[in-house]
């Protein structure tokens, strides 16, 4: 059995306090009821804040992104070892945010992926198509080479390790959610990439979320599918009870 995934991204939204209420309360809702892992991606500011209150809960704290390197001259930048050292398990590599404001490329993504791995984070490898690349027919050809640049260098062990977050750039933020058959193929793509590059068993193995436009109300339909592990969740990771939706819907 696949692990199931359910990851908030924060993005560029929560203050401490906020982020301390919302994860007391997701935390009063759920118990210890642990159904999948349910992750919280926070900005850098939340990080201490919200790992100490997700401290006795199953809520795990992830960060958005790290640079690659152990240490030194990258003002502004935070290393692997500085999240690994106050406990994050997670974080996010190659949002499509990143690619396209901050010029992330996919030989940086994979550079940070290995990075991650190595001080034992999970990369929530990000991959997924315009609107344009989908209405030529590239979207297929496009994923797949994100993943196998993503993956680069990796032995089929460390692959099974990332779990990887399919989100179509067109679905992110705009309300138009892939309809389950379009994302559960598109994740079957990814996982036949996988299983040339790494084998069947990895490919088997490797949890592959959906992102974009995900909500309490959609939720159930898409993780009805074969190969929808879960979901990356960004607008609605906001409201704690339409998180808990998602999380339920699992
Ligand atoms: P939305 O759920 O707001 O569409 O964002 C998805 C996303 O980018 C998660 O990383």
């Amino acid at each position: 059995m696949r692990r199931k995934v359910i990851a908030g991204n924060w993005k560029m939204n929560m203050l401490p306090n906020e982020a301390m209420n919302f994860i007391n309360a997701l935390a009063e809702r759920q118990g210890q009821e642990k159904t999948c892992e349910v992750i919280l991606c926070v900005p850098y500011t939340d990080l201490f804040y919200s790992l100490l209150t997700a401290q006795n809960t199953p809520i795990k704290i992830g960060a958005q992104n790290m640079h690659w390197e152990e240490r030194g001259a990258y003002t502004g930048e935070i290393a692997p070892e500085m999240l690994q050292c106050i406990n994050v398990q997670y974080v996010i590599i190659g949002h499509s945010e990143r690619r396209q404001y901050f010029a992330e490329t996919d030989e940086t993504v994979n550079k940070k992926v290995k990075a991650a791995l190595a001080h034992e984070l999970t990369p929530i490898l990000c991959v997924g198509e315009t609107l344009k690349q989908k209405e030529v027919g590239l979207a297929e050809e496009v994923i797949t080479k994100q993943v196998e640049l993503a993956l680069g260098g990796l032995i089929a062990k460390q692959v099974e390790e990332v779990i990887i977050a399919y989100e179509p750039i067109w679905a992110i933020g705009t309300g138009k959610v892939a309809t389950k058959e379009d994302a559960n193929d598109a994740i079957k793509q990814i996982r036949n990439k996988i299983a040339d590059l790494y084998g069947e068993e990895t490919a088997q193995n490797v949890t592959i979320l959906y992102g974009g436009s995900v909500n309490g109300k959609n939720a159930k339909e898409l993780f009805s599918t074969s190969d929808i592990d879960g979901a990356l969740v960004g607008g609605a990771s906001l409201k704690v009870g339409e998180f808990e939706e998602i999380i339920k819907s699992i």
